[in-house]
């Protein structure tokens, strides 16, 4: 973030490279590991690297390290100290400057004040990326696996457009297949023209229809004769409906899209309240024709082979096209021998669709972990393909969620309904709120306790490796101590009842601050952490990890804490001290709200 001496030393040293014909490499600069001071260094090995391989047969002989130590005294010498540098130091090939603490201290709270919600924000990158997040199957309830796949998606969204990728939001309902045709059979057999009051309890619905027609659609243990001729029967009416539905029967397409909406309805709605806005909506039914045509063109280019007339399918030897002899991705099929596709296919098609229709230079795909063979078989048939954007295209796995009272089952019913664990947050906290702050306004409280109640579940989701699986346990997520949500919002609201303090100040309105003064260590541990803010932000995005920036957003957090409990600002030595620690704690404030704001997290005010 601190170009303006780099920018001025990085001419300086160009323009010594050129005289001396030294082929300089890319300049990259790295902070120092904080130790007491600030500090940014760049290394010229790539540099003596391509001298010596300039001076190979020439009878000249570079020693790399030597050259690069070399390089980095001559450019010591050169620069001098710099204005802002307090020390320059030439070290085992690597230029190290460091920073004049107050001028970098005044220039990180400056660049936040000025820059607001912007700051971090990364250059335009110049790329697209979808991220596809977002997509439980209809006729079905969002349970708390499906929470932590949205707000995983919506996290990297946030991040990787922040960091400056154009992003598109999309998602993927499975909308059709068995466990869909089982609700509308239910649903026409028993409960015809039934409709729930309400939104969830409408989506709910279809959930109990399904749990309940499975079990009569699953075989007993001492099922007399009568019971399963019973469930034969229903079985074989389910069937029938599957292949109406396949043949475009208009009366059972239109129940279909009218308890899709229903279910449609319901994950708009719940999304919505937790701040996700999918830009672009895809189907697997959308998907079945088009994937057809897939698969000839596969077939075609001689990727997929025909095997049907042998009784066999369409498939694709992967490993074999790749000519790799161990097996790694194994066959697929992509038509059964009776025609219809499967879910790679029509993955197949729908990753088309999103280079060629959307431009996109980069696609993420939020999902399972227990899909991840999928979508390497899917990956590499588009690299076999000759699709480019192949290499570019990601799984972003999350494991397993469960409450502490153990695993669930959709078709077993013990599914944890998502909305019922947030309202069960948001109830508790408004409890503690009452007791805690009892003069809040109803209004006001009704806001902070679905603030509070939602970051507590999204931290909880966001702050564990995407790839583990997780226990969910309301009571310490709902925590102020530790690493939780509420912990990271209390210190946001810290902040912000010191500045209401001091409102008659107008903090925002003194455009720089001036750190001149000598810094706690608290000061400098908070000034510190925002100033890594920008990098961690583009590190987050590039792995494509939430987790970055929840772990981040703690360690800020913490150091606020401990600043607020260490250091007096109304109380400090003189006002111009007073002046920079408000400013030192308007800036944390924000970074603060930043940081959340890329975990989809609210950050209060008042709690
Ligand atoms: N609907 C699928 C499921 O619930 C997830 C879709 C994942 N996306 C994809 N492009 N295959 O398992």
């Amino acid at each position: 973030m601190f170009s303006s001496e780099t920018i001025s030393i990085e001419e300086e040293i160009r323009s010594y490279c050129a005289e001396k014909d030294i082929p300089l490499a890319e300049l990259r600069w790295q902070p120092i590991p904080f130790n007491g001071e600030w500090g940014t260094s760049t290394s010229f090995f790539q540099t003596a690297a391509h001298e010596a391989k300039a001076a190979k047969g020439t009878g000249k002989k570079v020693i790399v390290p030597m050259r690069a130590q070399e390089i980095a005294e001559n450019i010591k010498e050169l620069i001098g100290l710099p204005k802002g540098i307090s020390r320059v130091e030439a070290v085992k090939g690597y230029l190290n400057l460091y920073f004049v603490t107050e001028d970098f201290a005044e220039r990180v709270i400056t660049a936040i004040l000025q820059e607001k919600s912007d700051f971090g924000r990364g250059k335009s990158k110049g790329e697209r990326v979808m991220v596809e997040y977002a997509q439980p199957n209809t006729h079905h309830s969002f349970h708390i696996g499906h929470y932590r796949n949205a707000i995983l998606g919506e996290s990297l969204s946030r991040l990787v457009e922040f960091a400056g990728f154009e992003t598109i939001r999309a998602a993927y309902p499975g909308d059709i297949g068995l466990g869909v045709i089982t609700v509308l059979w239910i649903y026409e057999k028993f409960y015809k023209g039934q409709e729930p009051d309400g939104v969830h309890e409408r989506g709910q619905w279809l959930l109990n229809l399904y749990v309940e027609a499975t079990n009569m659609l699953t075989e007993k243990e001492n099922e007399t004769d009568d019971e399963r001729i019973l469930r034969e029967k229903y079985d074989a009416e389910r069937r029938e409906m599957y292949l109406k539905w396949d043949a475009g029967d208009e009366y059972i397409r239109d129940l279909w899209l009218e308890t899709r909406e229903w279910s449609l309805d319901e994950l708009k709605d719940i999304l919505l309240q937790i701040g996700i806005q999918i830009d672009t909506w895809f189907f697997e039914s959308v998907e079945d024709e088009p994937s057809k045509a897939v698969v000839q063109e596969l077939l075609d280019l001689d990727i997929a082979t025909d095997e049907r007339d042998e009784g066999g399918a369409v498939l694709v030897k992967i490993d074999e096209k790749l000519g790799l002899k161990k097996e790694k991705y194994r066959t697929n099929v992509l038509l059964r021998n009776d025609g219809t596709t499967l879910y790679l296919t029509k993955d197949l098609s729908l990753a088309k669709k999103k280079f060629n229709e959307f431009g996109v230079d980069r696609s993420i795909y939020v999902v399972d972990v227990r899909q991840s063979l999928h979508f390497m078989q899917a990956f590499a048939i588009l690299g076999l393909w000759g699709f480019e954007q192949a290499e570019k295209c990601y799984h972003l796995g999350y494991g397993f969620v469960s409450l502490p009272g153990g695993a669930m089952s959709a078709r077993k019913g013990r599914v944890v309904i998502f909305k019922d664990v947030a309202d069960e947050a948001i109830r508790r906290f408004t409890e503690t709120s009452k007791e805690k702050n009892p003069d809040l306004s109803e209004e006001v409280r009704a806001g902070v306790a679905k603030a509070v109640g939602l970051g507590s579940l999204a931290y909880a989701m966001l702050a564990v490796d995407n790839s583990r699986d997780t226990i969910f346990d309301v009571e310490k997520a709902l925590s102020f101590e530790g690493r939780t949500g509420p912990y990271i919002q209390n210190a946001h609201v810290r902040a912000a009842s010191i500045l209401k303090k001091f409102e008659g100040l107008k903090v925002e309105s003194l455009e720089s601050a001036t750190f001149n003064f000598e810094l706690t260590s608290h000061e400098i541990e908070l000034i510190e952490l925002l100033s890594r803010f920008p990098a961690v932000v583009e590190q987050a995005a590039k792995e494509y990890r939430p987790m970055i920036m929840a772990t981040y957003a703690y360690d800020l957090a913490s150091a606020f804490h401990s600043f607020y409990h260490a250091v007096p600002v109304l109380k400090s030595e003189t006002d111009a001290i007073r002046d920079a620690r408000l400013q030192l704690v308007t800036a944390a404030k924000q970074t603060l709200a930043n940081a959340l704001k890329l975990l989809a997290i609210t950050a209060p005010e008042v709690m």
